[in-house]
């Protein structure tokens, strides 16, 4: 079959990155996805079971360090476009061991501007769609909320990473006239996160009544976006975003931790039968998380009044669902914390307890 387009996503085996592979799959037949993906411990194909037969899909195990490979794919589908969301993604690991941060965030994102950039012999109708993160804002205080303007900020090797993955993306728009969009999006939440995330991590261990490590006073503020609406911005500022712009994404839908993880315990009670609000006797202060960002909220004022974009999901309606979903998925989460997770999990958590 000939395909209208044929666009590379990288990640998709991961979080979010399997959500954007469903949409773009099933609202769009006619264009090709190649899905590149190493498969770490974060990337799972299990995430993609419902879609892997169809006929418009392509998966391509792979890293996107290795400067020879990503190049090879580039010659053999002839990408339009390319959305990037492989990187490694969680704070706390960044914290242990930040060179993996630096290779897969920066020189990743490096090895892919380079291969568009050789490859693409005209930039007449491409898109590079570099997917970021809020973290590089840094940390804000009570009040205010980050806009595209912004300046950088970034506290952690992960966002620093990202932060710099961002500048890099700009510099090949500014230098080479690559054509390229960037978001700037909110912590996610739903189906098929790796529990080392809050979420997941804590209705996990609720389910097996284990302890809930909140760090320091749990007064840290995040702005919760539901996954699938992070899908369809995506989707959107691919389509319909400016080349050269960012996109700020979030849920309008601040809570502090502790908050969130006081109707997370009921609604997991709830939907297991316990007594409601039993399982908050599992939480305990943790020694903090260092450089803990205090607040992070989104100004999404752009994306919804040029392209139209707002979320669609409320937070308790989002919380029910993906408690509902991790609770149902034991198969996914027994396999997602098989071999070396405990150990790992162990390992983190043996100094913060
Ligand atoms: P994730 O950790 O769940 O998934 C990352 C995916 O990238 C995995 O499938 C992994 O196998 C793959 N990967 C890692 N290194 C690779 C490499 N060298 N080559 C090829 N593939 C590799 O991450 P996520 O939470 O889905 O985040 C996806 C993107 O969105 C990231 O760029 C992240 O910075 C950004 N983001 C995440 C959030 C969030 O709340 N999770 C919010 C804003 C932005
Ligand atoms: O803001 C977007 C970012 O959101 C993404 O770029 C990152 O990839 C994603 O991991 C997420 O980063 P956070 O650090 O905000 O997410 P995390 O789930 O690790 O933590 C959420 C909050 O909960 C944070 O304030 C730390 C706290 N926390 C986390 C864990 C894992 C705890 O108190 N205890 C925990 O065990």
């Amino acid at each position: 079959m000939a395909f209208e387009k044929n666009i590379l996503v990288t990640g998709g085996a991961g979080f979010i990155g399997s959500h954007v592979i469903r949409l773009l799959i099933n609202k769009y037949p006619t264009y090709r996805i190649v899905n590149l993906d190493l498969l770490t411990y974060a990337g799972n194909l299990e995430n993609l079971s419902d879609i892997d037969s169809a006929e418009n899909y392509t998966f391509e195990k792979g890293d996107i360090v290795d400067t020879d490979f990503v190049n090879s794919l580039f010659e053999k589908y002839d990408f339009d476009g390319v959305i990037h969301l492989a990187a490694e993604s969680h704070v706390d690991r960044s914290i242990e061991d930040p060179m993996s941060f630096i290779k897969t965030n920066i020189l990743g994102t490096v090895n892919l501007l380079n291969a568009a950039r050789s490859n693409w012999k005209d930039f007449t109708g491409k898109r590079f769609y570099h997917v970021s993160t809020d973290e590089v804002y840094g940390s804000l205080g009570e009040t205010g909320f980050f806009t595209e303007e912004t300046p950088y900020d970034p506290r952690s090797p992960y966002s620093s990473s990202k932060a710099s993955s961002d500048h890099i993306v700009r510099a090949y728009y500014h230098t080479y006239g690559l054509p390229i969009v960037i978001s700037n999006c909110s912590n996610n939440y739903g189906p098929n996160q790796f529990p080392e995330k809050l979420l997941p991590l804590f209705i996990n261990n609720i389910k097996h009544e284990k302890s809930l490590p909140v760090y320091g006073d749990g007064k840290y503020t995040r702005d919760w976006l539901w996954v699938m609406d992070h899908a369809t911005a995506i989707d959107v500022i691919y389509h319909d975003g400016k080349n050269g712009e960012t996109y700020n994404i979030g849920g309008n839908n601040e809570w502090q931790n502790i908050d969130l993880i006081h109707v997370l315990c009921e609604i997991v009670d709830d939907e297991l039968g316990r007594e409601k609000g039993s399982s908050k006797k599992l939480i305990h202060f943790v020694k903090d998380r260092p450089g803990h960002d205090k607040r992070y909220a989104i100004d999404a004022t752009k994306i919804k009044n040029e392209l139209g974009w707002e979320p669609s999901i409320q937070s308790e309606e989002g919380l029910r669902l993906t408690v509902q979903w991790y609770l149902k998925n034991t198969a996914w989460m027994e396999n997602v914390t098989s071999g070396n997770y405990q150990k790992y999990y162990d390992k983190m958590y043996a100094d913060r307890v």
